[in-house]
């Protein structure tokens, strides 16, 4: 039984866009309820990182094994069956259609219709401004909004794993604290989430463990308590000296 609650487990990886290599060996374990996140300057790899265990961008070699099985060939869809959803960053991905269509494309994968209104309904009772902007077009939301949106649509999947990239890009203070409780929200209901988040301060206030990239390198990992110490990590992210 060792081992047993960790989730998601990459072994040296290697990935990038066709001749360029982006990220160089990267290992890194998730367990089962926690939250983890990615930090690192612009370029770094997050994005790719999280592209490649979901299977957008796939690894010249390693491994990426989730509840203990080997997911470098399953398709996406079949992940998103699996429980693992991915929110990518940036604005919402069918800003023509409503609120409400975009919640019932995240279920695109579930056949259950009436339990999808249903859980829609809850979704708009969890967040207010999905209930306020239900037959609103999502591109007519704010950018917050509408990233709220993307991570609602990730919900309704029910997902075990969630990766999360760059939630809060661009938002106020007021909206990052409102986004990233919801983020802990969801964690404590029972997914477990790999979060990448430019706000290094605010991600470890939430996170149980984080890990720092570097030009596609793993530089630093350690508890976010830990990081939230280091003198190196202070300088480099947390903007204080
Ligand atoms: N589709 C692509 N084709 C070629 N190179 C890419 C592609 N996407 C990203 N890259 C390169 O891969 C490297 C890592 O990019 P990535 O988006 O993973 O970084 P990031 O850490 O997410 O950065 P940011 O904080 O700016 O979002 C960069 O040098 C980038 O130019
Ligand atoms: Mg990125």
């Amino acid at each position: 039984m060792e081992n047993n609650d960790l989730i998601l487990e990459l072994d040296n990886i290697h990935s990038g866009y066709g001749e360029i290599e982006v990220l160089k060996d990267i290992s890194l374990w998730a367990h089962r309820g926690q939250i983890v996140s990615i930090l690192g300057a612009n370029g770094a790899g997050k994005s790719t990182l999280l592209k490649t265990i979901f299977g957008i961008v796939q690894p010249t070699s390693g491994q990426v094994m989730y509840e203990g099985q080997d997911i470098g060939r399953v398709s996406t869809f079949e992940k998103l069956k699996r429980g693992i959803a991915y929110v990518p960053e940036g604005r919402s991905n069918f800003p023509a259609m409503t609120v409400q269509e975009n919640l019932e494309m995240g279920a695109y994968s579930r056949s259950d219709k009436k339990q999808i209104q249903e859980d829609i309904n809850n979704l708009c009772e969890r967040f207010p401004i999905l209930k306020l902007k239900r037959y609103t077009a999502a591109g007519n939301l704010s950018g917050g909004q509408q990233q709220m949106v993307e991570i609602a649509m990730g919900l309704m999947l029910k997902p075990r794993l969630m990766l999360i990239d760059e939630p809060t890009l661009g938002m106020a203070p007021i909206l990052v604290t409102e986004v990233l409780n919801i983020i802990k929200e969801i964690n404590a209901s029972g997914t477990t989430i790999l979060i990448v988040e430019q706000n290094a301060k605010r991600a470890l206030e939430i996170s149980d463990y984080a890990y720092v990239m570097e030009l596609g390198k793993m530089r630093m990992q350690g508890s976010a308590e830990e990081l939230g110490r280091n003198q190196e990590v202070i300088e480099a992210y947390l903007g204080e000296r």
